[in-house]
């Protein structure tokens, strides 16, 4: 097997432990990392942290620690809540690792001993005690937006990286390749608003930042945000060496996952450094959008949030997993709420596939002590469920293919719908008081379980930890994606029955 598949994450700051909205494009992610595993790719999935900055220092002087001691605990907590979400990422890269930096100095020194990058004046508004550059446009009331105190302007030697170089080389790139930008709607306001009036060359390097990676033949320089960030998707996998062994496997990124407002770093600064180091550019910046709670976004600083674990306390790991997989169309914002969270719960959850489970399983026990097999007893309706069961591989497929991941889901559920629906038009309960529709009655709860065995196969992407409950019950290893369809010849020997979801009482 040789169909490989790379995603990634944005490596996110860890300036203070993260929200709903860090979870929202992590948990994105690892559904579609693992629909790829299904499919039989050779996946590598990352994510990590982006850990320098003036912000993240300024933080830890306020909390009386070093850098890395603050973020170090801050990585430990993130590391812990991708746990509890079920995070299947391969690799968690953090931009203090010694590889990252080892691989960062070189990527800048070759593109500076390649002309690509040269050194000149940064002029910009600065404001001394946060240590901060602003533009113009930041500025509230002319003042500095985070103490509100004057700015100043003053001029700072920097290196700046070629980006105007590459304008026509972008425009190649998206004109070639129309799904490198996705949603459509963000490569369109990105042609608009960035590229077509012309791009700059950029400040890549800081004096006035301490908290960063050197660099290394002019070390009062600290290498400054965009390089540092973006090559993490490159150095994990032992870039500057093109040939090792993660490197020649894995690169080009499949998918880079990001939220939309840094989509513009990936689709345009990231390919130009990449075209400038002379490598392959990612073959797809999927920018998402954004959670919204009380119509604004979710902010450290409004304080708008609580910890995703209360919610996972809560309402369990798959209600909190389903909800932000399933509520949003994937790409467009969406808002969370916790009475939304409940609602799609118990709606989605609990009345369709919990229920439905329950009720097959405490069937089969009842009539037939939990062994059930094909009886072929048939009636015409019964084809229409086992299509739609037999169509789910095309239809996840498509749907997958585009990252949309909400349809998904509802297709998904849809056959779960079906099946409540078959068990209204059968009536088993009926069937059972009659001694000569036994055959029929086990074929009515074979076609139930094997269409929900069918279906959990691909909820094992989404919802991990209810797919491995279902196929404890089911007792089956028929589990894997390969010729999943429909199998008449099944037979099962169920485990008692259990309730996968409580339903969530509204306060
Ligand atoms: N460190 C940079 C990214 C560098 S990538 C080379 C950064 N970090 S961040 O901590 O601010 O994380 C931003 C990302 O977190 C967003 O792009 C998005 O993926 C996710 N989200 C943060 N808040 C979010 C919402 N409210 N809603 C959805 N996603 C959000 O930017």
């Amino acid at each position: 097997m040789n169909k490989k598949f790379y995603i990634t994450t944005p490596i996110y700051y860890p300036s203070a432990n993260f929200h709903i909205g860090h979870c929202y494009t992590t948990i994105a992610a690892d559904a579609i990392a693992r629909f790829k595993r299904l499919e039989g790719f050779d996946v590598f999935f990352q994510t990590g942290t982006d850990e320098h900055g003036a912000k993240i220092a300024q933080k830890a002087a306020e909390a009386g620690v070093t850098p890395k001691e603050y973020v170090d605990k801050i990585i430990e907590n993130a590391k812990d809540l991708w746990k509890s979400l079920d995070i299947s990422y391969d690799y968690f890269i953090r931009t203090t690792d010694e590889q990252h930096i080892k691989g960062v100095q070189a990527i800048f020194k070759k593109l500076y001993d390649q002309g690509d990058i040269y050194k000149g004046e940064y002029k910009g508004l600065y404001c001394v005690p946060c240590e901060s550059f602003w533009t113009n446009s930041q500025l509230v009331d002319g003042k500095c937006p985070d103490c509100g105190r004057e700015v100043k302007e003053v001029t700072e030697e920097a290196y700046f990286f070629r980006l105007s170089k590459y304008q026509d080389k972008l425009i190649e790139i998206y004109d070639k390749n129309p799904n490198f930008i996705l949603p459509i709607t963000r490569k369109n306001e990105l042609v608009n608003n960035f590229i077509k009036p012309g791009l700059e060359d950029l400040c890549v390097s800081r004096t006035s930042v301490k908290w960063g990676i050197p660099v290394d033949f002019d070390p009062k320089h600290v290498v400054y945000v965009w390089i540092d960030a973006l090559s993490n998707y490159i150095t994990s996998l032992g870039y500057p060496d093109e040939n090792a062994e993660l490197f020649k496997k894995y690169w080009p990124a499949d998918i880079h996952l990001v939220g939309k407002e840094i989509t513009r770093f990936h689709a345009i600064i990231w390919p130009a450094l990449l075209m400038a180091l002379g490598i392959d550019t990612p073959k797809q910046v999927f920018g998402h959008g954004w959670l919204i709670i009380n119509g604004g976004k979710i902010s450290k600083s409004l304080g708008n949030y609580k910890d995703p674990r209360e919610y996972i306390d809560a309402y369990g790991i798959d209600a909190v997993r389903y909800f932000v997989l399933r509520e949003v169309p994937f790409g467009a914002d969406g808002t969370f709420s916790e009475e939304a969270l409940i609602n799609r719960t118990n709606a989605d959850l609990v009345n369709n596939l919990g229920n439905l489970f329950n009720r097959t399983v405490s069937m089969a026990h009842k009539y037939f002590s939990g062994l059930v097999e094909n009886k072929e007893v048939l009636e015409d309706y019964d084809n229409s469920l086992i299509d739609s069961v037999n169509n789910l591989d095309k239809v996840l497929n498509e749907k997958m293919d585009g990252l949309k991941i909400n349809e998904a889901l509802d297709e998904l559920f849809d056959v779960f719908r079906k099946c409540n629906k078959y068990i209204d038009e059968a009536t088993p309960w009926v069937l059972a008081k009659d001694e000569t529709k036994q055959d029929r009655l086990e074929t009515v709860l074979f076609n139930l379980l094997e269409s929900i065995r069918v279906a959990t196969v691909y909820l094992q992407a989404y919802l991990p930890d209810t797919a491995k409950k279902i196929f404890e019950v089911l007792n089956t290893d028929k589990t894997t994606y390969e010729n999943n369809t429909f199998n008449k010849d099944n037979k099962y020997n169920l485990n008692e029955p259990i309730h996968l979801f409580d339903r969530i009482e509204v306060k």
